[in-house]
């Protein structure tokens, strides 16, 4: 079955519909089957496209972004393989709705070195250069997601323990 990746920001029109995107065209690109959604803490943007300077910079490098925000739910921790919080602020009111930490919870910096920022920056009320930051982050984080999920996705497809 093919695994499952939740993006997380707060309005779900910017940040986390990015990295759906790129997430899907790297996996896509690899030929490894991933599903992957996004959603946001907030319900500010629920039912709108992604925003436009968002999409616009993102098509400039080959992404559609398609999605439309909805808020995100605790039914997202069953459903989902990963849920991957975008900055801190994410984090918190996700581990808040998980009940506690979960072990399924993670920040994108995660898949990052310390040479990138903790947080993704929010692009909302900048230029159109946190547009550019964000992808650059996204770029480089999703290749190590999907070397993730293809590390865990081989777990236990073995016939039984090597001896
Ligand atoms: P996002 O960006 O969390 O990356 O989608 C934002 C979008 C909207 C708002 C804040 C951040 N807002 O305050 O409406």
């Amino acid at each position: 079955m093919s695994k499952k990746v939740l993006f997380v920001c707060l309005g779900n029109i910017c940040r986390s519909p990015a990295a759906e995107g790129v997430l899907q065209s790297v996996a896509r690109e690899a030929g490894f089957e991933v599903h992957v959604d996004s959603a946001g803490t907030s319900s500010f943007h629920i039912g709108e496209p992604a925003d436009r300077r968002m999409r616009a910079a993102a098509a400039k490098r080959g992404y559609d972004l398609t999605s439309r925000s909805r808020m995100v739910n605790r039914r997202d921790f069953s459903e989902f393989d990963l849920v991957i919080a975008m900055d801190r602020n994410n984090y918190r009111e996700l581990s808040v709705l998980a009940g506690g930490s979960n072990p399924k919870l993670t920040m994108l910096s995660d898949f990052l070195d310390e040479r990138w920022p903790r947080d993704v920056p929010d692009p909302y009320y900048g230029g159109d250069e946190g547009f550019e930051t964000v992808l650059d982050m996204l770029e480089a984080a999703c290749p190590k997601i999907l070397a993730k999920l293809e590390g865990s996705s081989q777990e236990g497809s073995s016939s039984g323990p090597s001896t």
